[in-house]
């Protein structure tokens, strides 16, 4: 009795198996590993990624799109473009939805890779533990990224997006700081040509 039990189960799972591990086709050039899921019949559908015209991308909580550059299943880490910061000023594109924010019902987060830069804050962000002083590297940012002039002399900080910090945004908002980008795997120390921009999400294993 037991054995055709356990038969039975061991059947059903194998079965279940076979659908579940389906894996996404490639999209723009990328693979998309499991158990990211670009559709329906794919993947682990919590972990829904978008392929919009060729394009990968993963949508935030409120309704932005972000493009996803490199995906490592290994780390089970992604690594997507931050917002562009519009010509002549100093919003990024993501300003109108308060910037980068998660659902935190998915099994995303934010890693503790990043290197958050903050421009055009406001005073009261100077109580806060932020890097703001004069040789900050925002101010290199500024100076010498074509993105950033529009940021240039405006109140700037940053940071390392470390696990003492919420996972799920990076807020910007009018009368706040307006606009941000975020490096990965660089060091404040590094020189700006070797930046590499990007926001680094991580996810739960799917068991
Ligand atoms: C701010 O960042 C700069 C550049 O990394 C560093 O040289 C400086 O010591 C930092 N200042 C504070 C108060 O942490
Ligand atoms: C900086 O932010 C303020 C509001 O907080 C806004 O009025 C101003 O236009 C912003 N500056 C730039 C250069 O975008
Ligand atoms: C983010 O997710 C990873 C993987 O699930 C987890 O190990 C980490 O503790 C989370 N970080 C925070 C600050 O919640």
């Amino acid at each position: 009795m037991t054995t055709v039990l356990i038969l039975v189960m061991l059947l059903s799972l194998l079965n279940h198996g076979s659908a579940f591990f389906r894996v996404c086709p490639d999209c723009g050039g990328l693979q998309v590993p499991y158990p990211l899921s670009t559709n329906e019949d794919c993947g682990d559908s919590r972990y829904r990624i978008h392929c919009n015209s060729g394009n990968l991308e993963f949508l935030s909580a409120t309704g932005v799109y972000y493009k996803i550059l490199r995906i490592d299943p290994c780390a089970r880490k992604l690594v997507i473009q931050p917002p562009v910061i519009l010509k002549d000023t100093c919003y990024t594109s993501d300003l109108p939805e308060w910037g980068l924010m998660l659902d935190e019902k998915l099994p995303f987060n934010i890693s503790t890779q990043n290197v958050v830069m903050l421009f055009n804050c406001s005073d009261n962000i100077l109580q806060s533990p932020l890097n703001c002083s004069m040789n900050s590297i925002c101010r290199k940012f500024e100076e010498v990224v074509e993105e950033g002039r529009g940021c240039m002399n405006t109140l700037c900080c940053h940071y390392l997006k470390d696990s003492a910090m919420t996972s799920h945004r990076i807020r910007v908002r009018l009368g706040g700081c307006t606009a941000y980008t975020c490096l990965v795997d660089s060091q404040p120390r590094d020189s700006v040509a070797s930046w590499k921009y990007g926001i680094e999400l991580q996810w739960s294993p799917p068991y």
